[in-house]
């Protein structure tokens, strides 16, 4: 028996690696957080599964479906939206099934600040622009920030910023970031990247409070010059001149062949 954890994507439900497609078809119990994760993915498990919800669980109750399933020997597809690596409480359940001696094994899936990347057709690393992605978000009220995690020590360094979990903190965040980043950098909110009701809002950090109104609140806020810049460098590796081990160049190449 295995708990396999898998990234279910940001939302569109054909946003899923075959191998967790595969597993989810695989699998006679399929534990879902229910409040990102698309039901469409739910027709992959197999006729008869056992699907619950885990939404209005607790953490205890959550083990318990676990510890059920192991007991009849039968496998868990665990699905979380995005990516399991980032805001996915994975972490706490890892360490109850280690205790607990039950097998697990982790997929990944499409974090959602690639989703809304692909919405807005932006690189987040354009070359002398930015160099850095920083994934993070505010404090809230299940989670506080550890001290030194501020979104204005993020500013100073300049990065690309994916804010997650706080657009209905929007002008807080507008006022922290606008001493480094100044009023005309570039600003996204993209509201439930790859949903069929997707919305995208393009603003500077001047301006983006006015053009967006409360409610949803599933929304990535990306802030960046590297937003919408036409002016950049390009890329080295593929310069006609750059000599390198895939492409030889000149008389005398650093890797010949
Ligand atoms: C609990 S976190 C889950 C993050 C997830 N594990 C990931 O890989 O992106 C939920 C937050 O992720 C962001 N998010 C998740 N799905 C999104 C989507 N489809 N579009 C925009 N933001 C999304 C929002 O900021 C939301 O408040």
């Amino acid at each position: 028996m295995t708990v396999h954890f898998i990234g279910a994507g940001p939302g569109a439900a054909d946003l899923i690696t075959l191998r967790g497609r595969d597993l989810i078809a695989a699998c006679p119990v399929c534990l879902y957080a229910g409040s990102l994760v698309p039901e469409a993915l739910l027709a992959h498990c197999p006729p008869g599964a056992r699907i619950v919800n885990t939404a209005p669980l607790s953490l205890d109750q959550i083990i318990a479906e676990i510890v059920a399933a192991d007991a009849a020997g039968q496998d868990v597809a665990r699905l979380h939206s995005g990516d399991l690596s980032v805001w996915s409480a994975m972490g706490e359940q890892l360490r109850r099934l280690r205790v607990l001696g039950i097998p697990y094994d982790v997929t990944p899936g499409v974090p959602s600040f690639a989703a809304a990347a692909a919405v807005l057709g932006a690189e987040l690393t354009l070359p002398g622009v930015a160099q850095s992605v920083v994934l993070t978000r505010t404090s809230g009220r299940a989670s506080a920030m550890p001290e030194g995690e501020t979104l204005e020590n993020f500013a100073r360094t300049g990065a690309t910023l994916a804010i997650h979990l706080s657009v209905h903190v929007l002008a807080d965040v507008v006022a922290r970031l606008t001493p480094s980043y100044g009023a005309d950098c570039p600003v996204a909110v993209v509201f439930r990247a790859s949903w069929p009701d997707q919305k995208v809002v393009r603003a500077t950090l001047g301006t983006i409070e006015s053009a967006i109104g409360a409610g949803e609140r599933t929304a990535l806020i990306l802030v960046g010059r590297a937003l919408g810049a036409e002016e950049f460098d390009e890329s080295r590796l593929y310069a006609g001149d750059y000599d390198r081990r895939y492409r030889p160049v000149g008389t005398a190449p650093r890797f010949p062949e």
